[in-house]
């Protein structure tokens, strides 16, 4: 691979908090290393269509503290088909863009790495998904404000439910997996905690909830939309007949959980990993993702974050037993 002129970069999938100060790292980083930086719209779909700007130190002014992504985030149906990925080949060729930077989850890891085997075009990934579902990094942009923001919703309402005698099913995002469920319900004091990792039983669940209940004046339970029982819609229905006497409510946080200002944790990691990025591709690395793990900078390939079976364990018997413990 020559030298790096010029690097494009987008955000891809569902949008997370703290993917705008990945951009101002990037954007900052490739200027000061004399590296042009074009920003590419609406993830792949704007790369086939061209969608593309250079970007100047103005162009990520007074954008760190904001959610979502100056960039815009899709998910594209015509980037799957050879066909659309040669166009987005053709589009980056036409302006010299030498490599890539992907800002998003597993699937935008996935097509980067297609474009890369088929077309050769150098990339590396940043982690930016509030699910926290990419293995090798302790924690994805994004995550830790999501999971900020499902604390204060539960806060909330804990005090109505409190209020009422209530016992209210608090769904979650999570598609598969049980990150923000399950550090959810342990930083809220939830009763109890349902996750896709685990088999759901729902007459144990209306057994552990009578038992959670006694002597309360509410329960929660946070539920991930994936847990194989449905989302807290289909639970409270599942778990209703056997809940005679109690009153069962449900709040779906549903996209609440992906907007709003970035954290302090999410703006730094955003940072780092950006700044990280450029660097290299700089020198010559392409196919990895860039993580953080115990405080430090690293690298894992793209082949390995994604896979479903590297997927941590997320010491779930432990936590639940302790969740579900009067
Ligand atoms: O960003 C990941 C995620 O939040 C999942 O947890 C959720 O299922 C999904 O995105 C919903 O995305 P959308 O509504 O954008 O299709």
């Amino acid at each position: 691979m020559g030298e790096i002129q010029k690097i494009g970069f987008f955000t891809s999938g569902g949008d997370a908090p703290g993917m705008n100060a990945a951009i101002r790292a990037i954007v900052k980083t490739a200027l000061h290393y004399g590296i042009i930086p074009i920003g590419i719209h609406d993830g792949f779909d704007g790369m086939i269509q061209g969608k593309f700007q250079q970007m100047n130190y103005n162009d990520v002014d007074n954008i760190i503290h904001l959610g979502g992504t100056i960039l815009g985030s899709a998910r594209s149906k015509s980037f799957r088909t050879p066909e659309g990925r040669q166009q987005a080949a053709d589009q980056l060729h036409k302006k010299n863009i030498d490599a890539l930077i992907v800002i998003g989850g597993d699937g935008s890891f996935a097509g980067a790495n297609i474009l890369f085997k088929e077309h050769k075009i150098p990339y590396i990934g940043l982690p930016g998904t509030i699910d926290n579902d990419l293995y090798g990094t302790d924690a994805s942009i994004g995550y830790d404000t999501a999971l900020n923001t499902i604390v204060r919703a539960v806060d909330q309402i804990r005090d109505t439910a409190s209020s009422h005698h209530r016992i209210f099913f608090v769904e979650v995002m999570g598609r598969n997996a049980g990150f923000l469920a399950l550090n959810s319900a342990i930083a809220s004091g939830a009763e109890s905690v349902l996750i896709p990792e685990t088999i759901t039983n729902i007459p144990e669940l209306a057994q552990e909830i009578k038992t959670q209940n006694k002597g309360k004046r509410s329960s929660i339970i946070i539920v991930a939309e994936g847990d194989d029982e449905g989302g807290a819609t289909e639970i409270v229905e599942k778990v209703r007949p056997h809940l005679d006497g109690y009153e069962l409510r449900t709040t779906i946080l549903g996209h609440t959980q992906r907007g709003g200002t970035p954290s302090y944790f999410d703006r730094a990691l955003a940072t780092r990993s950006g700044i990280y990025a450029v660097e290299q591709l700089i020198q010559g690395k392409s196919g990895s993702m860039i993580g953080i793990h115990a405080d430090e900078i690293i690298t894992v390939t793209i082949e390995k974050s994604i896979d479903d079976s590297s997927t941590p364990n997320l010491n779930k018997e432990f936590l639940l037993k302790k969740l579900l413990t009067k």
